[in-house]
């Protein structure tokens, strides 16, 4: 592609060091609609004549079939996919291949390709998201008003359902959808005719070429235009923020599925047994969703180290940007489909649920409100009720079984009516509360925002 100027040919180190096409062979589909618009605005432009651009973009589909169906064979010598598909067409339709690279430079195809990867990974993760929200939704409706402890520094705090512990990473979700969908609305630009750093002397519609990629408008600095991942870096973290809400998901359920809690279950088709201990079973997808995790925010880490400190605009240090972005969007999209399955079958030991959640000193808190509701100041009341509570330990009484009046006189008999776990959860009722009905309610809106 460069031989004008070189007499010897690049080493074979060289080519194995610098090649891209052993995992960039997968933005051919991008790439060659890149280059199919590029020739459109070429004929336009009055720089190919009809035949001329029939016969490029005819023998780009061709190649794109050719690919698909596994028949192509990639070049290492010709280091990336945008060479490989340019030199293989050249190689079939003679002479109007090789006026495509007319006005246009790897650097602002690359950054076009990767755009539109980005976008297209995006769309696709976010219909990942939501089938895991769909799941995890099914899960809250069957368990909606089944009591489970909830923690604050896994010491339980005070009784929620599980149908609201459920939604709580449902919100997470879409919060990581919503991050993805504004990552979308930046990226979603065309640098196509920012040539390798400074356009083009030759003036192409960038705008007709960028309606057609589907872009919403067209970079304003070619400068900038080929120098920036920002997208790239932005969708690494907000894959990596997924990632860190399915691992906290993962660490309640392999809490929820240890001996110790055995508040759930997990199918036999989503864990694993021991070589060794014919007793176990494993919560293996929870733990490497976990493990994972760490690979995801390597990847960005990755990225941002890599486009620190480099000078304007293209450098070959860019390249490195790929293997880290194709690696998180393929890791979350599997992590995403595992644990939609997973997440489908898993069942919760109701009756284990209920009697941990069952333990009176949950209800600490409700009794603290009972005696503000009486006219003490919540400081004291705090103080009155941590007294119960110690001597509830010291004579190892169950809280709700002590004689509260001998305690203080601000108790009398009737504060023994807050030891009601249901009507417990039933006064809790504000927004965003887990009242059975409030998450009922939440059920019934999710079914609409998820529809
Ligand atoms: N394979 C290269 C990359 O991924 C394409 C751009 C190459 N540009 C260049 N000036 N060598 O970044």
């Amino acid at each position: 592609m460069w031989k004008g100027r070189f007499t010897q040919d690049t080493s074979s180190l060289v080519q194995q060091f610098g090649e891209s096409i052993s995992y960039d062979w997968r933005l051919f589909p991008h790439d060659i609609a890149g280059s199919i618009a590029h020739a459109r605005a070429q004929l336009r432009a009055g720089l190919l004549t009809d035949e001329e651009f029939s016969a490029i973009e005819n023998g780009l589909l061709e190649i794109r079939a050719d690919i698909e169906a596994g028949r192509f064979e990639f070049k290492t010598s010709l280091e990336d996919i945008h060479m490989n598909i340019e030199a293989e067409l050249t190689k079939r339709i003679g002479a109007p291949g090789a006026k495509l690279h007319t006005a246009r430079s790897r650097n602002d195809q690359v950054a076009t390709d990767t755009r539109l990867y980005c976008r297209a990974s995006i769309d696709s993760l976010t219909k990942s998201i939501a089938a895991l929200q769909n799941a995890l939704l099914d899960r809250a409706e069957k368990y909606a008003a089944t009591v489970i402890p909830g923690y604050t520094h896994l010491q339980r705090g005070q009784p929620v359902t599980a149908g609201h512990h459920f939604l709580a990473y449902a919100e997470m979700l879409e919060r990581d959808k919503s991050r993805l969908a504004d990552c979308r609305k930046r990226l979603n630009i065309s640098p196509l005719g920012s040539g390798a750093l400074a356009g083009s002397t030759i003036n192409l519609d960038r705008h007709a070429i960028a309606t057609e990629l589907g872009f919403d408008g067209v970079s304003r600095n070619s400068m900038d235009a080929i120098a920036d991942r920002d997208h790239i870096a932005e969708l690494l973290f907000a894959i990596s923020l997924c990632g860190i809400h399915l691992s906290r998901l993962s660490e309640d359920l392999i809490l929820w599925c240890s001996a110790e809690f055995a508040f759930a279950a997990l199918s036999d088709a989503h864990t694993t047994g021991s070589s060794l201990m014919p007793q176990k079973k494993n919560p293996d997808v929870c733990e490497l969703t976990r493990g994972k995790t760490g690979r995801l925010t390597g990847n960005l880490i990755n990225l941002l180290l890599a486009v620190k400190g480099l000078p304007l605009t293209y450098n070959r240090d860019l390249q490195e940007d790929k293997p880290p972005l194709f690696d998180s969007v393929d890791q979350l999209d599997l992590i995403l489909s595992v644990n939609t399955e997973m997440i489908a079958a898993m069942e919760l030991r109701e009756a284990n649920c209920r009697a941990a959640a069952s333990d009176p000193m949950l209800l600490a808190t409700d009794l603290a409100d009972w005696l503000v509701k009486k006219g003490i100041p919540f400081r004291h009341a705090h103080e009155l009720v941590g007294k119960a509570v110690a001597e509830a330990i010291r004579t190892a009484t169950p809280l709700d079984q002590l004689d509260l009046t001998k305690i203080d006189p601000a108790y009398d008999a009737s504060a023994s009516e807050i030891f009601s776990l249901d009507r417990a959860l039933a006064a809790r009722t504000n927004p965003g509360a887990p009242s059975i009905e409030n998450v009922r309610s939440e059920i019934q809106a999710w079914h609409q925002r998820l529809a």
